[in-house]
């Protein structure tokens, strides 16, 4: 954990200017994320300007008021964040970011405003950006993980994962109830384009019987052996977890390919999307959030740049930028062989 060294307490106020962002989807813990940065580089005397709406509002150079008629932000400004759901800073997906002019002229921005370094929170496509910019500008840059997708190499989960799991699971819980009482199976799809992470473990969490995830293509003539077993053993109402990135195409599709292939159960299908983004994230995005915000200003400090910040088998972790956009993460055959046993 970083306890502010003497050098820097002693050192002239200001010693550096971070600017930080949230890029991409919002995930429940970028703002307790962004509380522990402020207040770790309060300590340190170094200067935070809150960046808002993601890289769009840096080209648009778009800062949240800070303290005293400036952008920097202090102490209170962030005061009450640890158990707020979504960003103060607002989120946002750019287009021009990604091109290279749009690259110049955010580097344009951040020498204007003397930015040393920048820490970007946020998912894959945050990372890929913080990439592209790492080629444009010599200041420091380090990204944290803030998704709900659980979609990146470098860390073991992302801040917003386990909140939306929670959520997840409570929506389960209660389609269960309903499943029972008039035996049906619900087709339920959760997040999740390209990893079936949360789809897995609100299956595992919420009792489901099946998941359906991207990363594993399964016959519908197969599944539906499986729902035949499952009604001839007794069963008389079936979860499946559908991740919305699943080669089928999400709940409603899986739903009408298992019933042409002869599903024995009566069926509903239901999306909960972008539920799953928000609330107040549990505990564990909390207390994730707070150590990779500190992490972050401390590597920031040390002097490293280009990299993610992320938890992994419980240390805390730098991943180049190049291996977090570049590897992917597999699924936990594990947690899918746990599946098979408790689910039967
Ligand atoms: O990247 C996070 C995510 O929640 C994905 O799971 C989902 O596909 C996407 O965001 C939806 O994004 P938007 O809000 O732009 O529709």
């Amino acid at each position: 954990m970083l306890e502010c060294p003497s050098f820097l307490l002693f050192a002239n106020k200001h010693t550096m200017r971070i600017g930080v962002l949230c890029s991409g989807g919002d995930a429940p813990g970028m703002n307790p994320c962004l509380r522990s940065i402020v207040r770790t580089a309060c300590t340190c005397d170094i200067e935070v300007f809150g960046i808002r709406r993601g890289y769009e509002g840096l080209l648009n150079e778009e800062f949240n008021p800070g303290e005293n008629g400036t952008y920097v932000m202090g102490l209170r400004s962030v005061s009450g964040l640890s158990k707020v759901g979504g960003t103060i800073l607002h989120s946002s997906r750019s287009q021009r970011f990604g091109e290279s002019s749009g690259l110049k002229h955010a580097v344009k921005v951040l020498k204007k405003y003397g930015f040393d370094a920048l820490i970007c929170i946020g998912g894959n496509g945050t990372m890929k950006g913080a990439l592209e910019l790492s080629k444009h500008w010599d200041g420091q840059i380090i990204g944290i993980p803030g998704t709900i997708d659980n979609d990146l190499y470098g860390t073991d989960t992302t801040i917003g994962f386990a909140t939306a799991v929670d959520t997840a699971v409570a929506a389960v819980d209660k389609l269960r109830d309903t499943a029972g009482s008039h035996e049906l199976m619900f087709f339920v799809e959760v997040m999740g384009r390209h990893c079936g992470d949360i789809a897995l473990w609100t299956a595992i969490a919420s009792g489901a019987e099946i998941a359906c995830v991207p990363e594993i293509k399964e016959a519908p003539e197969k599944i539906v052996k499986k729902l035949k077993k499952i009604k001839e053993s007794g069963k008389t109402s079936v979860m499946a977890i559908v991740a919305e990135g699943d080669e089928s195409g999400g709940a409603f599709a899986v739903q009408k390919l298992l019933s042409e292939a002869g599903n024995p159960f009566e069926s509903r299908a239901v999306v909960i999307g972008h539920v799953l983004r928000g609330g107040s994230p549990v505990a564990a995005d909390r207390i994730l959030a707070s150590e990779l915000g500190n992490f972050a200003v401390s590597a920031i400090i040390q002097e490293e740049s280009g990299k993610m910040a992320g938890r992994i088998k419980g240390v805390l972790s730098l991943t180049s930028f190049e291996e977090c956009v570049s590897r992917h993460r597999s699924i936990d055959n594990d947690q899918l062989r746990l599946l098979k046993i408790v689910a039967s």
